[in-house]
């Protein structure tokens, strides 16, 4: 067994079995003409729960081929132009790289005497996304497992520096259509029911600050204290930025913590055309990235950033085992100190390798590049008679829903529209998202591959419009 241990004596061992695992995935890839096979869960959990774990296979091939049965070739393809479903992006090689040399060396991002240069590799990237933000002289930050991970800590700092003893004061603003990690973290941090307060949006989906000034302005009267007010650069529908210099000067006047919820919008960062769409965000107090949804990076590869460094002395805690207070004066830099976590991947090195191969501007055009579609599709939709469109896009997302012409009742049109969604779905030929929009269903392109053409757009609502006049016939026939 020993022969499985990753170590000098077998470095021969390690360069095959990851060489084979290598190349079936590039196999796979290279055959893939679908981004999805259509598998059941009744098709597939029987072929998993048919494998006994305690009977290893024994043999790396044996392995791979039973991985092709329950896995690979079921498994839902990102990288491939038809999948326009959720902020799962294609990844970049040099990320995928990145990957598989931190996994082999297996640092541990907590302290010093587990990582050493990747403490510091994790550092310069994270002062260098703060200044792409912005953020001056004194921010920080850390690198953690996503964005939901990223708002819960930037909530937690926020909920500290109020200072209020009574949680049930404490209130935090975000748009009706934020991410509903804002919820989970405000109940994960002690915070009642009636604690995030949702501030509508106006007709781009966007938080409407007038209102926003009307809740802070109702907190402040009858004694509550704003915590935070969470504005979303990049919402998960509709990927609207929330107006970001007046939500900074709100906050300013309200004494709340500005948190940027960026996980979506912070490919701009990079961008070479559109950056100025997240114009404000410097004036955040802390700002969630995910490189892992608009930076091409594997998942996971997510950051949180704080404009003043000493608030994240929030999250630390000192152990002898571990991280002893004393190692602070003797200036060893644990990145546990920072975190949430504890043992952590170095995800940082994903994006240094994507960087230092790639360069950020390479990664901007890219991400220019799904703007740019979706702007393309955009007009397609709006011209289409088929569909209805919510909002131009500000990134790479579009909602729409098919819209029959012959069809007049708003819960047959969302049955056509869940239907056609689950028949592609299940064809394998495409794969869309689906979400409500003032109660009704609409289907979801979040477009985050560069492959993706205007032809497989249209082809794809082609595709849908197929599915729903399908299920509107049948439904016809069931009627008579
Ligand atoms: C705006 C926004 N914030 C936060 C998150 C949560 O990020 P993660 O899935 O990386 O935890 C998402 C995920 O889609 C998001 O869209």
């Amino acid at each position: 067994m020993r022969s499985h241990l990753l170590n000098d004596t077998t470095t021969e061992h390690y360069r095959r079995s990851v060489t084979e695992g290598v190349e079936r995935v590039a196999a796979k890839l290279a055959a893939t003409d679908r981004p999805f096979t259509g598998v059941t869960v009744d098709d597939l959990a029987p072929r998993i729960d048919a494998i006994d774990l305690d009977q290893p296979l024994r043999d790396t091939t044996a392995v791979l081929d039973e991985l092709e049965d329950v896995y690979l070739r079921d498994a839902v393809y990102f990288h491939h132009p038809r999948y326009l479903a959720h902020l799962n992006c294609p990844v970049v090689i040099p990320a995928v790289l990145g990957e598989a040399v931190l996994s082999a060396v297996n640092s541990s991002l907590d302290t010093w005497d587990q990582s050493a240069g990747g403490t510091l590799i994790e550092r310069k990237l994270i002062d260098w996304t703060a200044a792409r933000i912005g953020l001056g002289p004194a921010a920080d930050g850390v690198f953690t497992s996503g964005g939901t991970q990223s708002n819960l800590q930037a909530l937690l700092l926020a909920r500290e520096e109020t200072k209020t003893q009574d949680l049930a004061k404490l209130r935090v603003f975000a748009s009706e259509v934020s991410h509903f990690s804002v919820q989970k973290s405000a109940k994960l941090l002690g915070l009642g029911p009636e604690a995030v307060v949702a501030v509508p949006v106006d007709h781009d989906k966007r938080m409407q600050t007038v209102a926003l000034a009307h809740e802070l302005e109702r907190c402040a009267e009858v004694g509550l204290v704003p915590m935070a007010v969470v504005a979303t650069a990049g919402t998960t529908d509709f990927g609207s930025i929330d107006p970001l210099p007046e939500i900074a000067g709100l906050c300013e006047q309200y004494g709340a913590w500005m948190h940027v919820d960026a996980a979506y919008g912070c490919g701009l960062l990079a961008s070479l055309k559109y950056r100025h769409r997240i114009d404000g965000i410097e004036r955040a107090d802390s700002v969630t990235v995910d490189y892992h949804k608009s930076f091409f990076q594997p998942v996971s590869s997510s950051a949180v950033l704080v404009r003043d460094a000493a608030t994240l002395r929030h999250a630390t805690y000192h152990a002898e085992y571990l991280n002893p207070r004393r190692m602070v004066t003797e200036r060893i830099p644990n990145q546990v100190d920072k975190s949430l976590q504890t043992t952590r991947r170095f995800d940082a090195l994903k994006l240094w390798m994507t960087l230092r191969v790639m360069g950020a501007d390479g990664i901007g055009a890219l991400f220019d590049e799904v703007c740019d579609l979706a702007a393309e599709g955009w007009k397609l939709l709006a011209a289409d008679p088929r569909f209805d469109v919510v909002v131009e896009p500000s990134l790479s997302t579009l909602v729409f829903r098919y819209i029959p012409a012959a069809v007049t009742d708003p819960a047959e049109i969302d049955r056509a529209n869940l239907y056609a969604r689950k028949a592609l779905f299940a064809s394998g030929d495409a794969v869309v998202a689906g979400t409500k929009v003032a109660g009704r269903h609409y289907l979801k392109f979040t477009l985050l591959n560069p492959e993706t053409t205007t032809a497989d757009i249209t082809a794809v609502l082609d595709l849908i419009a197929g599915h729903a006049e399908q299920y509107l016939g049948e439904s016809l026939d069931r009627a008579c």
